[in-house]
Formats: structure tokens, C-alpha cells, sequence
């Protein structure tokens, strides 16, 4: 098993939707070259809302101790995160920003270098067929917040034409993209 470790944040909020389907055949091909990947569902934890103190900016601490605490350390651990969003109103969910805004506490100076350096990739599922034109304002947030970060962004992965919550059973072509997208990290992360 090589040391490279992968943190999956999944941010559907559909259990066995598009996105959670996309994610396992992700993970069964990071998995299979043989790449630790750890998953954070984030519907299942609990995320405050920032809420702006910006005690993260003077005393380097969260005001909340909740399970960001814990994400947080996942996320200082990992070489690889991936952010895993539908697209809702050309954003990411609220779940998946809430998760963004409470890595402000990264933001600051003393902060910075405990996540800067690492690598992203952006997997988003979206209703639209025109996936490209769609994330346009997502992939230009995405890159805003991970550039002040220090956050490379290796690649943005789009899956489009899913509306219904099973549309992916219909499209075993975007699962075998995934997985093979999976195993491309993998293979390229352990070389
Ligand atoms: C509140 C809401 C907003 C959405 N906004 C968009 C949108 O702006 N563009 C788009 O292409 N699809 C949009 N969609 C469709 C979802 O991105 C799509 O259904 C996606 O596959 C959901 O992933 P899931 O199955 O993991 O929940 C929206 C869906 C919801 C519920």
C-alpha cells in the first residue's frame, strides 16, 4: 500500500444518488492501485455554519467542536482531497460549502502551511448536458478558494445529464470513467 493518502468529501445530499455512485466506482479504482482512500460523508456528520467570529484568525482555534474538529486533522493527513459536489444553482451543495467556509481556519498566515502544497480534484454531477458550460462558475470558485489555500487543483471531473437520482444506472460509461479516474490518480500518485 503506498503512503499517498486520498480524503473522498462527499457532499450529495441523496443517499445512493448520482454522486455516491460515482464516488464508489472513484474509490474502487483509487483502491485498486493499490492508494489508501478514506471517504467523508458529509451529510452524515455535523458541520456548523461559520459563524465570521474569526477566533481561527486570532487564537488559531475553531469556536466549534464539532466533527470538523476531526475532519480537520483527515484533511492535514491527506496528500490527495477531493471535492465531490452536484451542482445545485451552479454552486456546490450548502453542505459542501459549509464544510469550504470552516476551512477558513486555514486562511490564516500560521495556519497556511499546515494544508498548502497539497493537491485537489474536483468531481461535480449536474443535471445539465452541457456539463462544461454549467460549472463554469463553480470551477472558477473552486479555484479561488483553493489558490488562496495553496491548493493545486490536478484536475476537474464533470458528469452531467443527471437529474433523477438513478439517472447514473443509465450511464455505465460515467462509472467506468470514474473508475478509471480513480485508478489514473492512484497509478500516477504512487509512481
Ligand atoms: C436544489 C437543486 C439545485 C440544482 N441546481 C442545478 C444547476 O444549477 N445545474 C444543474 O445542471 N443541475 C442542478 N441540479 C441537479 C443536480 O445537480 C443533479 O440532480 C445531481 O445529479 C444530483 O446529485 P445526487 O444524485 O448525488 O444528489 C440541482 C438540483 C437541486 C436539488
Amino acid at each position: 500500500m503506498s503512503k499517498t493518502r486520498i480524503l473522498v468529501m462527499n457532499g450529495s445530499t441523496r443517499e445512493n444518488g448520482n454522486t455516491d455512485a460515482i464516488l464508489k466506482s472513484f474509490m474502487k479504482g483509487v483502491t485498486e492501485s493499490g492508494i489508501n482512500v478514506r471517504e467523508a460523508v458529509l451529510r452524515d456528520l455535523t458541520i456548523n455554519n461559520c459563524i465570521g467570529c474569526c477566533k481561527c484568525k486570532r487564537e488559531k482555534k475553531c469556536n466549534f467542536q464539532d466533527d470538523m474538529s476531526e475532519l480537520r486533522d483527515m484533511v492535514m493527513k491527506s496528500d490527495i482531497l477531493v471535492f465531490a459536489s452536484p451542482i445545485y444553482w451552479c454552486e456546490v451543495t450548502g453542505l459542501m460549502k459549509t464544510f469550504i467556509d470552516r476551512l477558513y481556519f486555514f486562511h490564516h498566515e500560521e495556519n497556511k502551511h499546515l494544508v498548502s502544497g497539497k493537491k485537489a480534484l474536483i468531481i461535480t454531477t449536474l443535471g445539465e448536458k452541457e456539463a462544461e458550460y454549467e460549472s463554469r462558475v463553480l470551477i472558477e470558485f473552486y479555484r479561488r478558494f483553493t489558490r488562496s489555500l495553496g491548493i493545486e487543483i490536478l484536475d476537474f471531473l464533470s458528469y452531467g445529464g443527471l437529474m433523477e437520482k438513478d439517472a447514473i444506472t443509465s450511464r455505465p460509461e460515467f462509472l467506468k470513467a470514474a473508475e478509471d479516474a480513480g485508478k489514473k490518480l492512484g497509478g500516477a500518485t504512487s509512481a
